[in-house]
């Protein structure tokens, strides 16, 4: 059984009609984290919301905002979710040649950091930016779109997260096709924070939300 795995459902699968009641929905029914995924139809083949969602959603609740910045370039724009209310921003290994400047700049904006990497990228992209963050988060589909397949080597490659990460103080977040049967995987793995869009977010209301959201707890 994976100790203190957070579940992080993505608001790309709510209802973007009465998103704020969605976010509210989603925490009253166990949810921990709020993962907030940030598309720019360049850097992945999708768009989705800018800044404002965030600033939006902040006077909502006091829940831990995880922003997933699926964009390129990511620099100009870190300062705008910064001030939007995000707690945790995280950028892409692969959204420009300068990584280790992006997530020192998220430092000093007074943010937890976080370092993403496609399906494609190994995790040793990351052994010289180990120290900088706080998350490491392997994507578990090609990032876009919810409602994916999860890709099956995916839990070797967290484990290969966890190797690099040692003792340190750092969480594995994995994104993208995760369910109660694919959960299990990636947690044992090492993963400890999960998020869940489509698994989640079934468009059936609170209740049916709580059930989802424990359903995978109790898989783990
Ligand atoms: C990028 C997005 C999706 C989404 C998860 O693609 O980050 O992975 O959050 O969606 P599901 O859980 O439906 O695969
Ligand atoms: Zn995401």
């Amino acid at each position: 059984m994976a100790n203190n795995v957070l579940i992080a459902p993505s608001i790309l699968a709510a209802d973007f009609s009465k998103i704020g009641q969605e976010v509210t929905d989603v925490l009253s029914a166990g949810a921990d984290w709020v993962h907030l995924d940030v598309m720019d139809g360049h850097f992945v083949p999708n768009i989705s919301f800018g800044p404002v969602i965030i600033e939006k959603l902040r006077p909502l609740t006091d829940a831990f905002f995880d922003t997933h910045l699926m964009i390129a370039p990511c620099d100009p724009y870190l300062e705008a979710f910064a001030k939007a209310g995000s707690d945790l921003i995280t950028i892409h290994a692969e959204a420009s040649p300068h990584m280790h400047r992006s997530l020192q700049a998220i430092r000093a904006l007074g943010k937890k950091v976080g370092v993403a990497i496609n399906p494609g990228t190994p995790v040793s992209t990351l052994e010289h930016v180990v120290d900088l963050v706080d998350m490491i988060l392997v994507m578990t589909v090609n990032p876009g779109f919810g409602g994916q397949k999860y890709i099956l080597e995916s839990a070797n490659k967290v484990a290969q997260a966890a190797a690099l990460i040692g003792d340190r103080d750092i969480r594995i977040q994995v994104d993208g096709g995760i369910t109660a049967q694919t959960a299990p995987l990636v947690a044992n793995a090492g993963a400890d924070v999960l998020v869940a869009g489509s698994a989640i977010y079934d468009g059936k209301g609170k209740d049916s939300y709580a059930k989802n959201i424990s359903a995978i707890k109790a898989a783990l």
